[in-house]
């Protein structure tokens, strides 16, 4: 089960390391009941450094286990991004059918290669483990995947293609993505290219993900391709874009025209998806972070964490897929309801104030009608984090600026993120926002659009003013705070 951390900022409930650094999340897969994170980690300090993968496991998505390091660098190089899967037909031969391998593909970093001014250093490797996940072998053939001189060749995702029969394999290369196909997870052949004149380009691409999805209330699938771009996000810095298309197991075609993003907060990078879950679920976590200041937030012993696990799904709105996230259900059966107003109504610019021992550890959920609504969350040390929602011009903004410490670095507390919410279309909009010390994540109307920023408030929020504006009276109905058991003394 999860420890209780003490230390300033750490949060309880979502996924962070026991100490030193940690970025992506990787080889997420479900396997016996278990699912398993293993993570980019540097084992010596709360700075990037050697990449290893990190390991943690859990039953139930919020309660985690700190394993073992699963992998070291080795003569080959650093263990960059990757995923992992269940080779059921043991496919690889690495182990039985009894008992089937897991495999973990990932890139290998040569620093040497880089040094030396080659551009091929960055290969992809393979390992594996016949216990579970427990202890891991390198494959003695590695690396699997060579590099014909593409400087940025990395973060693999594999997973078994039940229309082709095959293992497909996609990875980025700079500016675009490379599909792959495979009998046996060892002998890779290269298929296509995507995307070097579509999507965004401000960064190079990183971690892919590649999924199918069934579209709500339709019988129609899609394909959808995550991309994650540093930098080049919408909020500066690290984001992840997506893509609906089609993939017929060697190539991925879109007609999308637009740039869409899986969240519109600073701090959710990435992020990828499980492989093999129950009832075929789409669980996604993300990096709780950013690339421009991840070096230089202010805690201690640990440096980030990662997003709530999420459940991902496609819906259609104004004639165009939206990737919808929600937090996993998991996350409710932990929760126990503290607090309820059934309804309050907000007078023309009258502020109603609710007060809370700690909103840096609540779950708040509320439906409003669809208008302006500004919601401030502030404390004792006047820190201050206002969410604005306009109606008429149809906009979403977090305003961090004030919301405690924020200097640690230069653009961290600077700028209000402001986005446009166009598929908010019904007359009424349900707010939930999470918080957990340092970060609080918003999913507007079931997860249409989610907004994910940390926060370094210098004492807990313990009032929340609501406000409507100078003209209209807002109705909002069924709000709750609510307390997860993790908060049980
Ligand atoms: C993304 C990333 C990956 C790489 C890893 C290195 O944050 O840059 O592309 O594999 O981090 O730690």
């Amino acid at each position: 089960s999860s420890k209780i951390y003490k230390e300033p900022f750490r949060p309880q409930f979502h996924f962070s390391p026991e100490k030193k650094w940690m970025n992506d999340p990787n080889g997420m897969v479900y396997y016996k009941g278990v699912y398993h994170l293993f993570y980019q980690y540097y084992p010596e300090d709360i700075v990037w450094g050697p990449m290893h993968w990190g390991h943690a496991s859990s039953k139930d998505l919020i309660n985690w286990e700190h394993k073992k390091i699963a992998l070291f660098p080795d003569k080959l190089g650093l263990i960059f991004s990757g995923s992992a899967v269940v080779d059921i037909k043991n496919t690889s031969g690495l182990g039985t059918l009894e008992n089937p391998p897991m495999v973990a593909v990932f890139t290998y970093h040569n620093m040497d290669g880089e040094k030396s001014g080659r551009k091929d250093f960055q290969t992809q490797g393979l390992a594996y483990s016949l216990d579970e996940g427990d202890t891991w072998q390198k494959y003695n053939g590695n690396p699997i995947i060579k590099n014909s001189a593409q400087k940025d060749f990395r973060d693999p995702k594999v997973f078994w293609n039940p229309e082709t029969n095959l293992w497909n394999l996609v990875l980025v290369a700079g500016n675009h993505a490379q599909f792959f196909t495979s009998e046996n997870l060892i002998n890779w052949e290269f298929q296509s290219d995507f995307g070097q004149n579509t999507g965004a380009h401000g960064g190079v691409w990183e971690c892919p993900d590649l999924f199918k999805l069934q579209v709500a209330d339709s019988q129609e699938e899609k394909w959808v391709l995550l991309i994650s771009i540093n930098p080049g996000s919408p909020n500066g810095g690290s984001g992840t874009q997506y893509f609906i298309g089609e993939f017929d197991g060697e190539n991925f075609k879109t007609n999308q025209k637009d740039i869409k993003w899986i969240d519109n907060g600073a701090d959710n990078y990435a992020g990828v998806t499980y492989n093999n879950t129950p009832d075929n679920k789409r669980i996604f976590i993300g990096w709780m972070s950013n690339w421009i200041y991840a070096r230089d937030t202010p805690t201690k012993t640990w440096r980030s964490a990662m997003t709530l696990p999420r459940e991902l799904s496609l819906v259609k709105i104004n004639n165009d897929y939206v990737l919808k996230s929600t937090a996993v259900n998991q996350l409710k059966s932990q929760l126990k309801q503290e607090y309820s107003h059934k309804n309050i109504t907000l007078k023309p610019n009258k502020k109603v104030e609710l007060n809370y021992p700690n909103f840096n550890q609540s779950e708040i959920d509320f439906t409003t009608e669809d208008k302006d609504l500004k919601l401030i969350f502030s404390n004792e040390a006047k820190d201050s984090l206002t969410i604005e929602y306009n109606a008429k011009q149809k906009t979403f903004s977090i305003d961090r600026r004030h919301s405690g410490i924020v200097n640690f670095e230069e653009s961290f507390g600077k700028q209000i993120h402001k986005t446009a919410v166009p598929n908010i279309v019904s007359n009424t909009i349900n707010y939930q926002i999470i918080m957990d010390w340092s970060s609080i994540e918003i999913f507007l109307d079931g997860g249409i659009y989610s907004f994910t920023e940390q926060i370094f408030p210098n004492k807990p929020y313990t009032i929340l003013t609501m406000l409507s504006n100078e003209n209209q009276e807002v109705k909002a109905f069924s709000l709750s705070y609510i307390k997860g058991i993790w908060n049980k003394s």
